[in-house]
């Protein structure tokens, strides 16, 4: 299998090793002089990592540098069960220490087209840009069943060519309304992280990471333009990669 040059493939035993790995991430990112920005995105993957945070040593990360966003939303007020916010908030702040006024959340409860130009305008002002497009130094996806990716779902493939930062989408099977960012800005991030679990998503991994089959799914169009993707899998999500294409995370 060709690889893109940019793109690379690593397993991890526990979400432990994960949690470590991400802490040695922080620590070194956030020594420097600028903020770090990081797109966060919802889910249950997310919150085990952040429970297996909660056991790591943070005293080595500046979380005052740390600028965190997310990827997307869902159109509820924070104190619903489905918001990503709200099941973050509180590892961010209590356990983490990561002051309210580094994070930015996407206002769920507002309209959804006014929120796209709210928080396209935040974006706007808190980033760096590169050819016109915001820049997060950190972008954090999952992967559903169905191969989307944020909150772009199969059938909202344009918003990777959208000019756009963010959008808003339907989740299919609830209609539930969402904030997300577009493509294109996500494929403008310094690095990707596309972090996958769980033998139920080792088939999709296989396809999109192969490139076989030809069902195109909205996450085989994550593709930074100028960054790094790489796919950090648990053991059974990458059950069904060839082993010489995957590089053990620690
Ligand atoms: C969301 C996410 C979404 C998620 C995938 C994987 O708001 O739900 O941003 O894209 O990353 O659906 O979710 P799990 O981690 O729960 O499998």
């Amino acid at each position: 299998m060709q690889k893109s040059m940019n793109t690379r493939i690593k397993t991890f035993r526990t979400i432990e090793e994960l949690a470590t790995l991400c802490i040695k991430w922080l620590s070194e990112k956030t020594s420097g002089s600028r903020n770090v920005t990081i797109a966060l995105s919802g889910g249950r993957t997310p919150l085990a990592m952040f429970e297996a945070l909660k056991n790591e040593d943070w005293s080595k990360v500046d979380v005052n540098k740390l600028r965190l966003f997310w990827v997307d939303e869902r159109c509820v007020p924070p104190d619903h069960s489905d918001s990503n916010y709200g099941n973050a908030i509180s590892f961010l702040t209590e356990f983490f220490g990561i002051p309210a006024a580094c994070i930015f959340r996407m206002h769920g409860e507002n309209d959804p087209l006014n929120e796209v130009e709210r928080y396209g305008q935040l974006i706007n002002t808190q980033l760096d840009k590169e050819d016109g497009f915001p820049v997060f130094d950190l972008t954090y996806l999952g992967m559903g069943e169905d191969g989307h990716t944020a909150s772009i779902f199969p059938g909202n493939e344009d918003l990777f060519d959208s000019k756009k930062w963010c959008a808003t989408t339907n989740q299919p099977q609830s209609g539930q309304h969402r904030i997300t960012l577009t493509g294109s800005l996500i494929n403008h991030s310094k690095e990707v992280v596309l972090l996958v679990t769980g033998v139920s998503k080792a088939s999709i991994v296989q396809e999109v990471v192969l490139k076989k089959g030809t069902q195109k799914y909205p996450v085989s169009l994550v593709k930074p333009t100028n960054g790094s993707l790489l796919w950090l899998l648990d053991e059974a999500a990458a059950s069904l990669l060839p082993p010489d294409i995957i590089e053990k995370a620690i």
